[in-house]
């Protein structure tokens, strides 16, 4: 028996990676239902879109789920890097007759802070995790008087550490297989971090609280490989992007299911913190990891966003953001429940399911 299953009450390890922009309540109550952890991802969502969708949940499924938030510093706008980065651009607005003038600068993903630690005090889900670290304290105390289990992504066996240090129950060892946003906070070296393998054992050795492996897991094989290595629980993003309950574009499902997606790349380009998507044109053409001055995280997204929009309509994802895990040989136009199923195969062997 799976502690850190039986302490959440779900019939397997396993947790939906929550995946801001590519779903909504619809993949959380799918996987919550089919006896796994569904996640909604809140990042995107203004406060009371949140709270549609925390309904949408309760009146759905009485089963446990987990809300992620993202909690990175608010930045502070910059003008010359905001110019700089609009120059670099500039040979595409022209391509596209987009009038950089009329570009509106804006955040487009919302920290952690009273707005939605409010709906976690209402709405006590049993599940809160947070990528980019962990709020400040009174934030986080509050979320655990509200009753809820917290997670937070390690990249780094220091970031594993530091998590256990400032209170979280459990840690998602995040290795650099992984689909989507590197939950680094500890520095910005990307030098520093580790695929899954390597990382896996080494955080399972050097904290007491459960170790739930992420990235590069695909199938059942991989779910049991995992742990094997000693994890309590697996994280899944990728596997689930073209399931029927996500909201992933057809641009982006296309990508995914083409040769494209055989090559994917950290990059900075989308908002300014590295994240795993297919490479594409921007990428390919300014090189995935912009060094030269751009906005902080996420006001980057703003200069790329009409371009973005431009290139969607004549059909093409030239500008869009595509993440993906390197492995995406798990993606199937399924319901999410069966992916479940397929996916919990894996635990048959190691014992961890009810
Ligand atoms: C499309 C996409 C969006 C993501 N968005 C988030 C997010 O909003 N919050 C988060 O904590 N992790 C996010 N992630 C990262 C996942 O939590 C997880 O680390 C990753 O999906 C695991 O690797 P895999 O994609 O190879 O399964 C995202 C991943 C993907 C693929």
């Amino acid at each position: 028996m799976n502690e850190f299953a039986q302490r959440l009450g779900l019939q397997y390890p396993l947790i939906q990676a929550p995946m801001a922009g590519v779903q909504l309540h619809a993949l959380t109550v799918a996987v919550s239902g089919a006896g796994a952890l569904g996640s909604l991802p809140c990042a995107m969502l203004s406060a009371d879109a949140l709270r549609a969708e925390l309904r949408a949940i309760r009146d759905q499924t009485d089963r446990p789920f987990n809300l992620n938030f993202f909690c990175h510093a608010e930045p502070a706008p910059d003008a010359a890097a905001e110019a700089a980065w609009r120059d670099a651009l500039r040979p595409y607005y022209d391509e596209f007759g987009v009038d950089a003038a009329k570009i509106a600068a804006g955040a487009g993903r919302a920290p952690f802070g009273d707005e939605f630690a409010a709906l976690v005090d209402e709405f006590r889900p049993p599940v809160v995790s947070f990528h980019f670290g962990l709020p400040a304290a009174a934030l986080m105390q509050r979320v655990k008087r509200a009753g809820a289990l917290v997670l937070s992504s390690a990249t780094t066996v220091a970031e594993a550490r530091w998590l256990e240090a400032h209170g979280a129950d459990a840690v998602i060892a995040q290795g650099l297989e992984a689909g989507g946003h590197r939950g680094i906070f500890l520095g910005g070296d990307l030098t520093t971090q580790l695929g899954t393998l390597a990382l896996l054992p080494q955080v399972k050795a050097a904290v007491r609280v459960p170790v739930i492996a992420a990235g590069g897991i695909a199938d059942a094989a991989g779910v049991a490989a995992a742990m094997a290595l000693g994890a309590d629980g697996v994280q899944l993003g990728t596997s689930f992007l073209l399931c029927d309950e996500a909201t992933t574009s057809p641009l982006h499902r296309a990508a995914l299911q083409s040769e494209a997606a055989a090559h994917t790349a950290l990059t900075n380009l989308f908002t300014g913190r590295p994240a795993r998507g297919i490479v594409n044109r921007v990428m390919r053409e300014l090189g995935p990891l912009r060094s030269a001055p751009h906005p902080a995280f996420p006001l980057t997204t703003a200069a790329l966003a009409p371009l973005r929009a431009a290139a969607e309509a004549r059909g093409n994802s030239d500008f869009t953001s595509l993440w993906s895990g390197q492995n995406n040989r798990g993606c199937r136009a399924i319901p999410a429940a069966e992916m479940v199923r397929l996916l919990c195969r894996g635990f048959e062997a190691t014992g961890a399911s009810r």
